[in-house]
């Protein structure tokens, strides 16, 4: 990954433009993509107005929040990613490492706010090919992608032509993702545990985006499980609702960064969750499905508008239960209800939590309470708590636990191993 510096002799400091004619270029109105080179360009940043101002630069070229966001959507044809100053943050570089291991058609420059001799050597041992400063001049910058999309090669089975589209921008044409909406009319099940966790071995697996919301509104959790600090959360989704399509939304999800799974959170403060009602969140889920393949929502232990709206819409329901008996009470009730608003019973699938023997609670027992069979039997662990105050799923923290292998086999049933992408 440093050989491109070896090669290029140190030079990328001083940034020369050989070949290029900056002026040209910069009165002439760039086109979407580096003109001579014919290699597509992209923006990747955090902040949409970073996104703008840079896609601006290079007359409108797509965006992406995340480099993962983007990776989801390459197609093995070259792609430069111009990296926003967000991108400098040493845990995204990282993460950008980890993408460029696997996608050799994809080469990056960074764009940071301020340059110092530690960002560069960090960004170059991540697989950065150049870097500029900020404010960027639109030559040099072009400039740079056509040095940099020179390097690149297009990965086997993709065909080196411009006409090949470089990535499938927001998965269109493919088919809408699956919900799955993992409810329990009782608290302290482990719907959060096991909606966090269903999500990152999915996102994982997934050749595209996967998304995870949480609809639990007044006292979600799943931003503190996975250890995010979002910058949006649903209420910006909903507020944005007239404008709602997968641009605007993509830029609204917070990227799990060990995992790539998308992020849409519960609002900060409870009060917000009033603003909040079924039609619209339910039009939020339609937008991520168009671009995600599945999109996970964690409830409140309890039927409202939203939770039914969600439930409605959803493929597959997984209904928690721990294995004790006011859980199975509570269960039995939450399914006379969803029984009696006609949602069809295929959808449901039970997921018994804690379901250890050291219980004293039968499965089979519980299974004949409740007349459904249990796909899905998560043991009791200690790393489970664990993993929640850390702030990292137990498929990541613990993936040998039996928690862990559980809930890989449930993700297995939504996406086969086959499938799984490559993570380090
Ligand atoms: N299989 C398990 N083994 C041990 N502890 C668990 C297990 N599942 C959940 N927990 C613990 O129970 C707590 C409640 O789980 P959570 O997912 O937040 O429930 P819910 O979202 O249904 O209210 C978590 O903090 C976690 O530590
Ligand atoms: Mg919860």
């Amino acid at each position: 990954m440093s050989s491109f510096f070896a090669e290029e002799g140190g030079d990328w400091f001083d940034q020369p433009t050989p070949g290029a004619d900056a002026g040209t270029v910069e009165a002439a109105a760039p086109a979407p993509t580096a003109p001579s080179a014919g290699i597509a360009t992209v923006v990747v940043d955090r902040d949409p107005g970073v996104q703008a101002d840079l896609a601006a630069k290079l007359g409108g070229v797509p965006t992406f929040a995340s480099i993962e966001e983007l990776a989801a959507r390459l197609t093995g044809t070259p792609v430069v990613a111009v990296l926003g100053p967000t991108c400098s943050h040493p845990e995204i570089l990282v993460a950008s490492e980890r993408v460029l291991s696997y996608h050799a058609e994809l080469g990056t420059v960074l764009v940071a706010d301020e340059l110092s001799t530690s960002l560069l050597q960090q960004a170059l041992r991540s697989g950065v090919k150049d870097v500029l400063a900020s404010p960027v001049d639109p030559g040099e910058l072009l400039a740079t992608i056509e040095r940099v999309g020179a390097t690149l090669q297009p990965i086997a089975g993709a065909a080196p032509t411009t006409n090949t589209p470089a990535f499938d921008e927001f998965g269109e044409g493919a088919e809408p993702g699956k919900v799955i909406t993992v409810f329990s009319t009782k608290g302290g099940a482990g719907k959060s545990v096991i909606a966090a966790n269903l999500a990152v071995s999915l996102a994982q697996r997934s050749e595209r985006p996967v998304c995870l919301i949480d609809a639990d509104l007044q006292f979600g959790d799943i931003a503190v499980m996975l250890k995010l600090a979002p910058q949006h959360t649903i209420v910006d989704a909903v507020a944005s609702q007239d404008r709602l399509d997968e641009a605007m939304l993509a830029n609204l999800l917070t990227v799990h960064e060990a995992s790539g799974l998308l992020v849409l959170p519960a609002p900060l403060e409870p009060a917000f969750a009033d603003q909040i009602g079924a039609g619209e969140m339910v039009q939020v889920v339609e937008v991520l499905r168009r671009f995600c393949s599945h999109v996970v929502i964690d409830t409140p232990a309890y039927f409202n508008d939203v939770v039914l709206g969600l439930i409605e819409i959803s493929d597959d329901v997984l209904l928690v239960a721990g294995m004790d008996i006011p859980n199975i009470k509570n269960v039995k009730i939450g399914l006379q209800t969803l029984r009696l608003l006609n949602t069809p019973m295929e959808k449901l699938r039970l997921v018994l939590n804690r379901a250890n023997s050291k219980v004293k609670l039968d499965v089979s027992e519980v299974e004949r309470t409740l007349q459904v069979t249990a796909e899905s039997l998560i043991p009791s662990d200690v790393v489970v708590p664990q993993s929640v105050n850390k702030g990292v799923p137990v498929v990541l923290s613990a993936p040998r636990s039996g928690v862990a292998k559980s809930i890989e086999e449930l993700a297995g049933t939504f996406i086969a191993v086959e499938g799984k992408r490559k993570r380090r």
